[in-house]
């Protein structure tokens, strides 16, 4: 059947809703990087093909998607080629990341040419940034969703299928999929995400997420422990509880006014069952507080790890960048961390060549990576975004070369800083959560310690994915642990 292409119908008909103006778009801790997914087939029915692009939050979603689209018949294939649907869930956190998109798109081209009926949706943050420009430059899409607005998929569908182009970029203040049960894709059965809440209230000044994700809100804790207990009475052992900035959820009960912070779910979640880990991400260094810290030293099975991006080393520029923090704070909960959690890692994010940054702000950042000895960081080179703070008050004035020259020296020293943290860990025996097996070899299973470092170590009999095992470190590189079990 050849489907005609009509005017879209536009549901998004305020521009400033939620009180702040809807621009542009996306991200969280994590690098860029792809799934391409899962497979179960219902014979007769209808599928669906979904790449995710960007943040773990983002990979998540997907999963609510999924489940959103499993009521209405739809099961989930690898095969772009023999789908009825093609979703692609964006990012817009850097220029690079868009781009990837756009590409991608490309390639359905020849799918959408050979199979007409084939419909083509663009989900998240780059469907909130670019809204109707998707259906007037994208020949292609039938379909734009922003992340909000996913509950509204099987209509839309419904409606696309008849031929219409339809797009839903509504944000919301309410919106947390708080009932909705994640269909997991690409799972490995053991670790899971665990979306808290959503949105971000922050505004950093170079980034595009409060715009693409709306205004910040928390999901009902007892929700939250129902996922998370379903997970692991299906065998799971290792939760991460996501949000843009879990240190800022905080959810009253309307009956009885109890009040729980982060710190307190934290705690609701480790109570589940000691067998289950708890993780979670990303914490924004302006508040994090110790209550949260001491609930992690409560707990042995809440990990020791903390991903606390500190974006730069240099005070004056982490005012610009708005982070509402300067160094001498940063440096302040890393002593605490120290203190109150000797044994946890910590994680970063950086960005190099923010705007007006001079070389001995670039030091600075160089000297706090070696001062808080990250783990690991992701890092990244200033990429303008359009309509956030930063694009509207700042010149992006440091040369793309510059920007390049010191990502490397940051890649370079975070590298050996690396390196040299896994060497430490030589010699040393840490409880393994298994996760399967190795990516290089069927012999080796592979699984991370406590402190989020992946663990390669030569299969014994009777132990399976899933299982907690002792491993003494004996080799590391920048990335990995190499090592046996202990006997
Ligand atoms: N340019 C470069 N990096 C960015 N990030 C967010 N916005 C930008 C941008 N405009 C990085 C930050 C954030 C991570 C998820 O992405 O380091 O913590
Ligand atoms: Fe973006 Fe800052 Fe919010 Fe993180 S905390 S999502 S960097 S605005």
């Amino acid at each position: 059947m050849r489907r005609k292409l009509t005017t879209p119908i536009m549901y998004d008909n305020n521009p400033t809703l939620d009180g702040i103006k809807q621009i542009d778009e996306s991200r969280q801790g994590t690098a860029l990087y792809k799934e391409q997914w899962a497979d179960s087939f219902a014979p007769g029915g209808k599928q669906f093909y979904i790449e995710s692009y960007g943040c773990q939050m983002n990979f998540s979603d997907s999963e609510i998607v999924a489940s959103i689209l499993a009521e209405v018949g739809y099961t989930p294939t690898r095969n772009a080629e023999q789908s009825d649907l093609i979703l692609i869930n964006t990012c817009s956190i850097r220029e690079k990341a868009e781009e990837t998109v756009r590409k991608r798109l490309r390639a359905f081209e020849s799918i959408k040419q050979e199979r007409p009926g084939t419909m083509v949706g663009v989900l998240g943050c780059m469907a909130e940034r670019l809204k109707k420009k998707w259906l007037e430059e994208e020949k292609l899409v039938d379909l734009v969703v922003g992340p909000d607005a996913y509950r509204d998929l099987p209509k839309l569908i419904g409606a696309a299928e008849d031929g219409q182009r339809m797009i839903n970029v509504l944000l919301s203040r309410e919106e947390t999929y708080s009932d909705i049960n994640p269909v997991r894709l690409e799972s490995n059965g053991i670790t899971a995400f665990i979306s808290i809440m959503r949105g971000c209230d922050n505004m950093c000044s170079f980034c595009v997420v409060p715009f693409t994700r709306g205004r910040e809100r928390s999901r009902d804790p007892f929700s939250i422990l129902a996922e998370a207990t379903n997970l692991f009475e299906n065998g799971y052992r290792e939760v991460t509880l996501l949000g843009q900035n879990v240190d800022s959820y905080k959810w009253d009960n309307p009956e009885t006014g109890q009040h729980v912070d982060f710190a307190d779910l934290l705690e609701m979640v480790a109570q589940i069952n000691p067998l289950l880990r708890v993780r979670f991400s990303t914490s924004h260094p302006k508040d994090m507080t110790d209550k949260v810290l001491q609930n992690m030293a409560r707990y042995d099975n809440i990990c020791k790890y903390i991903h606390l991006p500190v974006q730069s080393g240099n005070s004056r520029v982490l005012e610009l960048m708005n982070r509402t923090y300067d160094r001498p704070w940063y440096e302040n909960r890393i002593e605490a961390i120290r203190q109150i959690l000797p044994d946890a890692a910590v994680s970063s994010d950086i960005i190099a060549g923010f705007c007006s940054e001079t070389e001995e702000e670039h030091q600075d950042t160089l000297s706090i990576i070696e001062w808080a000895n990250f783990s690991m960081s992701y890092m990244f080179y200033y990429s303008e975004r359009p309509g956030t703070l930063a694009a509207k008050r700042y010149a992006d004035d440091v040369p793309l070369e510059v920007k390049k020259r010191r990502l490397n020296e940051i890649i370079r020293l975070q590298t050996a800083i690396s390196l040299r943290h896994n060497q430490a860990d030589i010699g040393k025996t840490f409880e393994v959560l298994i996760e399967g097996d190795s990516r290089k070899s069927d012999q080796d299973f592979c699984g991370r310690n406590s402190q989020n470092k992946m663990i390669v170590f030569p299969k014994k009999e009777g132990l399976k994915p899933g299982d907690y095992t002792m491993v003494t470190v004996k080799d590391a590189t920048s990335a990995t642990l190499l090592g046996d079990i202990a006997s």
